[in-house]
């Protein structure tokens, strides 16, 4: 298959999970105990995970235009952390108080961390990570609106989500370049499955601890 065949059909595949995802993001009414605050919080946890992922890779990638992509990446992702937290401090919350890694690392960091190959990790983090961030984001921006919050809604619409889209085209990119032999793309195919799995484990899991749903991607 060629590299462009390829991208149009992980294109197609990932769709599938990600309309799935979407759906139960927006499903049922927002519980009582959510609020905007409590999911910027939760927030800064997919931020600082996606910036130390980027990071971490840069340095095990010994492509130039895949290390500055993701020097890119951990760089914005960084950027959306203090944002936040900016927009935190003026719902009351101080710079500081939320120490997003108390509890550790999620099972998706993990799960990134581990894989080997540039295409795998150009797949799984920035082609379907991104792809899911944009999704959760929607989703939020909606609730913010729904709750009067146009401020954080304007934040996510007009700063986060325009980087969020350039993350995924640059993972378009890459692997447009370097998913170019049948076992690239089998490599590259399992790990953004993999994503999507554990995306949907994460989803239900907070879903039925906390009701969560409508939480910003990263
Ligand atoms: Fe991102
Ligand atoms: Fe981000």
């Amino acid at each position: 298959m060629t590299p462009e065949a390829f991208v149009a059909e992980l294109d197609r595949t990932n769709r599938e999970a990600l309309e799935r995802l979407g759906a139960a993001a927006t499903a049922g009414e927002p519980g009582p105990g959510l609020s905007v605050t409590l999911l910027l919080k939760l927030a800064l946890k997919n931020e600082i995970e996606a910036s130390e992922i980027a990071g971490r890779w840069m340095g095990r990638s010994p492509e130039i235009d895949v290390k500055l992509a993701l020097a890119r990446q951990a760089g914005d992702e960084a950027k959306h952390y203090r944002l936040i937290e900016e927009r935190l401090a003026a719902l009351d919350v101080p710079p500081g108080s939320v120490d997003p890694l108390a509890e550790g690392y999620t099972p998706l960091f993990q799960y990134l961390a581990g894989l080997e190959t540039t295409v795998e990790r150009v797949a799984a983090g920035q082609f379907t990570r991104e792809s899911l961030a944009l999704i959760r984001n929607q989703a939020f921006i909606d609730y913010c609106e729904s709750q009067g919050d146009a401020e954080t809604a304007r934040l996510y619409r007009e700063i986060i989500q325009p980087d969020e889209e350039h993350h995924h085209e640059l993972g378009r990119k890459l692997l447009l370049r370097y998913a170019d032999t049948p076992e690239r793309q089998e490599a590259a195919r399992r790990a953004a499955a993999g994503t999507l799995r554990l995306a949907e484990e994460i989803q239900e899991t907070a879903r039925l601890r906390r009701g969560i749903s409508r939480a910003p991607g990263c």
